[in-house]
């Protein structure tokens, strides 16, 4: 069981993105191996970091930083759609910055036992938080329609009824080897072509069975929240579906809400957020130090003073 660090992504442009000052208080989403958390420590901001998978928490517990009284790493075992609720009761009303890292971390990817990944083989599980329904329990028991509706919503595969017919098939299925075969068989995948169509499906179980859609546009609305007026967010994401979510949010956010027709155009509320980035991609370097970097973009953008949305 292997489980190499994780290296943090775009680390120099997030945290550039934060500007953390001493004595700020940032949110970090996703605290995977901490690399952000890490980085916002040393320049003097305390952290709330949040973490839904217990073996993260876990790591970050040994951290010195979580040991000061008061402490300057506060962790919290929770989904990051929890946010508001979870600082209000650390007696936190407002932040400086939020960063969000979206997705699996390179420990969960690598240890075998998580069932992310169908390069090593594993039990069929995926779950980040190690609770809930699991991606075998999805599969060995969804319909057929229900499984070839959330490959094709999270994984794009056009094939999806197909891959979910052989899924039916050869249940129950209880290692990701076995969904791997299944569905380079239903493929038609020949061993050494460019890209291994499995990856498509089990990032679209992945998906389904954390949440994870669902979760960013709470973590969004959430940090729309709790944000201060000139606090910033930071947000990587690593695939069109998650990026196009967190471009249409900003977007939304950038426009004047639509006030009462009778103010003029001038007193109209504000924008939530302003100096909207365009997507940040990685540099050749760093993909070439960090191959899983590739496919990342970060977006950021600074709060206003406006009110935060009502839906938000
Ligand atoms: C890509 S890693 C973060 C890596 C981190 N930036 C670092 O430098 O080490 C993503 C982490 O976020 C966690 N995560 C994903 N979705 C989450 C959610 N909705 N709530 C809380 N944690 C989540 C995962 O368990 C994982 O540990």
């Amino acid at each position: 069981m292997s489980s190499a660090p994780h290296i943090p992504v775009l680390l120099d442009e997030v945290i550039a993105a934060l500007d953390p000052r001493p004595g700020d208080v940032i949110v970090d989403a996703t605290f995977g191996a901490g690399g952000y958390t890490r980085a916002l420590l040393e320049r003097g901001a305390t952290v709330h970091a949040f973490d839904r998978d217990p073996d993260a928490i876990a790591a970050g517990r040994a951290w010195p930083e979580a040991q000061g009284v008061p402490p300057r790493l506060v962790l919290h075992p929770r989904r990051f759609s929890e946010m508001v609720a979870a600082l209000a009761e650390a007696g936190v009303a407002e932040v400086d910055g939020v960063a969000m890292d979206i997705g699996v971390s390179s420990m969960q990817l690598d240890q075998a036992g998580r069932g992310f990944a169908f390069s090593v083989n594993g039990p069929l599980d995926m779950r980040m938080s190690q609770a809930g329904e699991s991606a075998a329990d999805f599969l060995n028991t969804a319909d057929e329609a229900a499984i070839a509706d959330v490959l094709y919503t999270y994984g794009e595969e056009r094939q999806s009824r197909r891959v979910a017919r052989a899924i039916v098939a050869a249940r129950p299925l209880a290692t990701t080897g076995e969904l791997a075969h299944v569905v380079r068989k239903a493929l038609g995948y020949r061993a050494g072509a460019p890209k291994d169509p499995a990856t498509r499906s089990f990032q679209a179980v992945r998906i389904h069975v954390n949440g994870e859609l669902d979760e960013l546009e709470a973590g969004l609305a959430a940090a729309e929240r709790l944000l201060t007026s000139g606090g910033k967010l930071a947000v990587v994401s690593f695939h069109s579906l998650e990026d196009r979510i967190v471009k249409r949010f900003l977007r939304d956010a950038g426009v004047r809400a639509a006030g009462s027709r009778y103010l003029p155009a001038a007193e109209q509320p504000e924008p939530v957020f302003t100096r909207i980035s365009k997507g940040i991609r990685p540099s050749e370097a760093e993909i070439a130090r960090n191959p899983r970097a590739r496919s990342s973009t970060l977006r950021h953008a600074v709060r206003t003073a406006a009110p935060a949305r009502e839906a938000a």
